[in-house]
């Protein structure tokens, strides 16, 4: 398959085109990998959960699929993998539980820039021993999108944590390459990928790692992941899960005074973000109801331990990144 998406190819937008694609992309797939083994990183985002499913489908159990938890993820991100494929899909998944590796190597780190490379470095490791450990594996899977084959001009370089060793001697599997994605989403579903999967919001490669600012420490990260669960469920009850592009919270390494309880309670402060943007180059403000900023301030500073107050970011892209490192 060339690079190049054709003029001619049809935006896919509803089942039907999902679906030809699908048939379309699974003789293909079988054509290139006859019955050999194709390895796959599946990190639980959109793209590499399409490519996941998509080849479930066209070859079976030859595919194995490589789950690394690099103990900063959503919560919930790492059980909701294994349960669709490896109990829904029956797919072939090893998931590997590294958090420790990451967290220790994390330890006392809290320049950015350097996170993000501990990050991408150790998640190439793990992967690569689990590879190494693989008998008879000829290709190696991967859920490029057509943005990524049109930005890949050093642009988003830091993006990539998922950016496996240049030395991997394997021949490339790309089926959804040629796609947007949005078209990505919709065969995703065609494909029966449950929807809090397919239309997830961007998540960084780094995960939590850079919300978690300056050094991690496992109790600020646990606050700030039971935080983020509690923002994530009040914005999809209140239906902004549709309207709003990216949320989370992020959790700075400071502490302030608070009261609980009528005792002196120290803690940190979750920072809510809420952006909406087309290309992540700029981003504005979303205007989130008083009532519900209320709400969601009352249900963290009660049920997760460590966080004393709520505080909304109101700062627009440009002057403000969409993360805070
Ligand atoms: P910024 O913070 O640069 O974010 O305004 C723009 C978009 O990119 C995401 N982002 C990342 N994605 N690895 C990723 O895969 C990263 O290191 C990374 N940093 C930021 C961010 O979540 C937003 O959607």
């Amino acid at each position: 398959m060339s690079n190049v998406r054709p003029e001619t190819m049809e935006r896919i937008t509803t089942p039907e085109l999902a679906n030809a694609f699908i048939d379309e992309q699974v003789k293909e797939v079988r054509a290139q990998v006859g019955d050999k083994k194709v390895l796959l990183a599946l990190s639980g985002g959109v793209d590499s959960s399409v490519v996941a499913a998509l080849l479930i489908k066209a070859i079976g159990k030859q595919l194995v699929c490589v789950h690394v938890n690099h103990g900063l993820m959503r919560k919930g991100e790492s059980e909701q993998v294994i349960e669709v494929f490896k109990n829904q899909l029956d797919a072939n998944l090893i998931y590997i539980d590294a958090t420790d590796r990451f967290l220790d190597l994390l330890a006392g780190v809290a320049e950015p820039e350097k996170k993000r490379k501990i990050i991408g470095g150790e998640f190439i490791k793990v992967f690569d021993e689990e590879a190494s450990k693989l008998e008879g594996i000829s290709f190696l899977a991967q859920g490029t999108i057509y943005p990524d084959i049109l930005e890949s001009d050093g642009v988003k370089a830091h993006h990539n944590v998922g950016g496996l060793p240049e030395d991997m001697q394997f021949e490339l599997v790309e089926p959804v390459k040629l796609l947007y994605k949005d078209e990505v989403r919709v065969v995703g579903k065609a494909l029966g990928l449950p929807a809090s999967m397919v239309d997830r919001q961007p998540f960084p490669g780094p995960g939590l790692g850079v919300r978690c600012l300056g050094s991690i420490t496992r109790d600020r990260l646990n606050a700030l992941r039971e935080a983020d669960a509690i923002l994530r469920e009040e914005f999809d009850n209140a239906g902004l899960n549709k309207t709003v592009w990216q949320y989370f919270i992020a959790v700075p390494d400071m502490k302030s005074v608070g009261v609980k309880d009528s005792k002196r309670y120290e803690g940190w402060p979750a920072i809510i973000r809420a952006v909406n943007t087309t290309d992540a180059m700029s981003a504005t403000i979303e205007e989130i109801p008083y009532a519900l900023l209320h709400k969601i301030t009352a249900r963290i500073t009660a049920e997760v331990d460590g966080i004393n107050r709520v505080l909304y970011d109101l700062t627009p892209k440009p002057i403000g990144t969409i993360e805070w490192e």
